[in-house]
């Protein structure tokens, strides 16, 4: 049984993300905490309340994070790839839950479940890393008692909302650094050069729509969404990106991870938020500002993908 908690700003393929965790029995989902990004901290909130009314998981404990980057504001910039509310406009069909949110913020939240935790907690942030930096900084004990971070960012070779920069590194770079570079947890970085690998085409999303009552309610979701990635890909589908990081949580090894010194740019400049792989093929000693973690960039992209409709149908 994995034991996870997930850092979110859904998000249409957050919402994904965690039905996907929220349907695999082999998952004890502690919490759920959200973070801004995507849309603002309000609707990420909202809408993540409202995934998880939908997969009737009102057991599941919601804890709110950080309206804001740790250091440097930026601007939200995602609301024409996901709609202005997050979820292509269609967040007000979702159902309301009538648990709402933890008395206890987010970083309050996981470090007390981590803390009481009888096994090893692995953590899943798909969002901007600020909460996550936020509790390893103030909570360092915590660390003895995670197996491993699984996270969805980064670009080896490039950047989705900047030329260098990656969403969730762009929004908040100083977050990045201190979790990707600064602190030593085991980690797993899933970057787009993966998750594009593993798009999903219209077909794949018509065969959701049509398997029950859940897939009804997440196909339109990607509204917008799927519109803005028919441009990017050039074909009618989508890319999930945090559905495949929540994969790798739940069954280690299905993706197959390289051993790759990282670093995050904070400069300000073009190149800020992006991450610096250093992959000369003659392993060096690994230099100041860099650290070596495993980084996603192969799985068997259609055993996935059977993978994610099988647990979302
Ligand atoms: C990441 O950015 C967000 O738009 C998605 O939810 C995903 O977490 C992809 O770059
Ligand atoms: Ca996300």
């Amino acid at each position: 049984m994995s034991r996870l908690i997930i850092d979110t700003d859904p998000g249409v393929d957050d919402a994904f993300a965690l039905a996907l965790a929220a349907r695999s029995p082999e998952v004890d989902l502690l919490a759920v905490t959200t973070v801004f990004g995507n849309v603002g901290l309000e609707h990420t909130t909202r809408n993540a309340l409202r995934v998880l009314a939908l997969l009737g998981r009102e057991d599941v404990p919601v804890g709110v994070g950080a309206a804001r980057p740790l250091v440097h504001a930026t601007p939200l910039r995602a609301a024409a790839v996901h709609g202005d509310d997050g979820l292509s406009g269609r967040s007000a069909l979702l159902p309301q839950r009538s648990r709402g949110v933890e008395p206890e913020d987010a970083v309050a939240l996981m470090a007390r479940l981590i803390t009481e935790s009888p096994e090893p907690v692995t953590l899943v942030p798909i969002g901007p890393l600020t909460n996550i930096a936020a509790l390893l900084a103030a909570h360092p004990g915590v660390k003895s008692n995670i197996d491993r971070v699984v996270i969805m960012g980064g670009g080896l070779t490039g950047g989705n909302v900047t030329a260098a920069a990656e969403f969730n590194l762009w929004c908040d770079p100083e977050a990045a650094h201190r979790v990707l570079v600064t602190e030593d947890l085991p980690t797993v970085l899933v970057p787009t050069d993966l998750t594009y690998q593993c798009a999903v085409d219209g077909d794949w999303l018509d065969r959701l729509a049509a398997s029950g009552p859940l897939g009804a309610a997440l196909e339109p979701l990607t509204e917008v969404y799927r519109a803005h990635y028919r441009q990017i890909l050039g074909y009618d589908g989508t890319v999930i990106h945090d559905a495949v990081a929540v994969a790798e949580a739940i069954r280690p090894g299905i993706l197959r991870t390289t051993p790759i010194p990282v670093h995050v740019d904070t400069a300000f400049g073009p190149r800020r938020g992006g991450l610096l792989a250093d992959r000369r093929l003659i392993a060096p000693a690994v230099d100041p500002g860099f650290r070596t973690i495993e980084v996603a960039l192969e799985t068997d992209v259609e055993a996935l993908r059977a993978f994610l409709l099988d647990r979302l149908t």
